[in-house]
């Protein structure tokens, strides 16, 4: 057996174990993540098929539609497996026209999580995300302890689980495992955008779960097809047999032996496309072949 052939189907999150390709349920809302989906029954159909197929591991949040999606996500999956991991995220809601509004004051996340429960139709959610920093405007005037002393409440009383952080740096992981166990890490990343690779050693070194978003470069920056673009990409594409979106998740899950995958689909195709992953294994060459993809950032969403 290789070194690459001993990449593991599943891994920890906090004190769970999930299967590591996951799935991010943003696509399932209407467009720009916002009113209900064009095919409303497409997007069940998706939910369905996931758990399916195992997916044990949803992320979703309460801005996405908003509500929309943890709708949607209970309509069809309450009541839920009783290995699903549900994520959430909070610190951000959304206003009347779908603009993305920081709610990041202790009484904001307070109300989120609420809102958290009610449409996901449960009494304790499996993680909540602690996202740093939304809508611009410069620095969150809210101090990390406050916000995060407002999730440690909020465990306390038993209607969460799991902290995790989502669009933070190095420093802000730092600030955070010094105030609380922190079971993930969910920041911007993929084989075309690693400018988030010193968050990714600070999780192996601390054994957290890195969940990066953008998995596929997202929608909103060409995504898939742009990967299909890259030569490198492309040429490990043919060797395998493969789609240029599983030479990019087969990338993420051979860097980190906690990296999971929240790969966002619309799709019932497409989901099952990207779930195939696990049973890809890329090699010493493909691994050098692919360290020549063209890096591009994140759009700032
Ligand atoms: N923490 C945060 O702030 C944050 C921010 C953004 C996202 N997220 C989470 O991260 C998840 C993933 O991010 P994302 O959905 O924005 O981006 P992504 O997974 O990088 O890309 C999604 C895009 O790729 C397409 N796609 C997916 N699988 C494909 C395949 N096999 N072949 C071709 N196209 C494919 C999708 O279109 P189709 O629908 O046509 O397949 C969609 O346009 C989200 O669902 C959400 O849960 C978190």
């Amino acid at each position: 057996m290789n070194e690459i052939s001993r990449i593991s189907q599943t891994a920890p999150l906090g004190d769970r174990t999930v299967r590591r390709v996951g799935f991010g349920a943003m696509q399932l809302a209407g467009p720009w993540v916002f009113g209900p989906p064009k095919d409303p029954d497409a997007a069940r159909a998706v939910l369905r098929r996931a758990i399916e197929l195992g997916v044990n591991h949803i992320d979703t949040s309460q801005a996405y539609g908003p509500d929309v999606v943890n709708e949607l996500v209970a309509e069809v999956l309450h009541p839920y497996p009783d290995d699903l991991v549900i994520a959430t995220k909070v610190g951000g809601v959304r206003d009347a026209e779908g603009g993305w509004v920081r709610a990041s004051r202790p009484e904001q996340l307070r109300r989120t999580v609420e809102q958290d429960l009610r449409t996901l139709r449960v009494e304790r959610i499996d993680l909540v995300n602690m996202r740093f920093g939304v809508g611009g405007g410069g620095p969150d005037p809210v101090p990390l302890a406050e916000q995060l002393g407002a999730l440690t409440e909020l465990r306390d009383e038993g209607k969460l689980d799991l902290i995790g952080l989502s669009t933070v740096s190095a420093e802000v992981v730092e600030a955070a495992l010094a105030l609380t166990p922190v079971a993930e890490v969910q920041n911007a990343y993929g084989i075309a955008n690693r400018t988030d690779e010193a968050v990714v050693d600070l999780c192996r070194e601390h054994g957290i779960a890195y969940v990066p978003y953008y998995p596929l470069g997202s929608a909103f920056t060409g995504g898939p097809k742009a990967l299909a673009a890259d030569p490198a990409i492309a040429s490990v594409a043919a060797r395998h047999g493969a789609s240029a979106s599983q030479i990019a998740l087969a990338w993420l899950l051979a860097h980190y032996d906690r990296m999971l995958l929240i790969p966002g689909t619309g799709s019932v195709a497409h989901l099952e496309e990207n779930l195939a992953v696990d049973a890809l294994r890329l090699d010493a060459e493909d691994l050098a072949t692919l360290e020549k993809v063209a890096h591009v950032s994140a759009p700032g969403f």
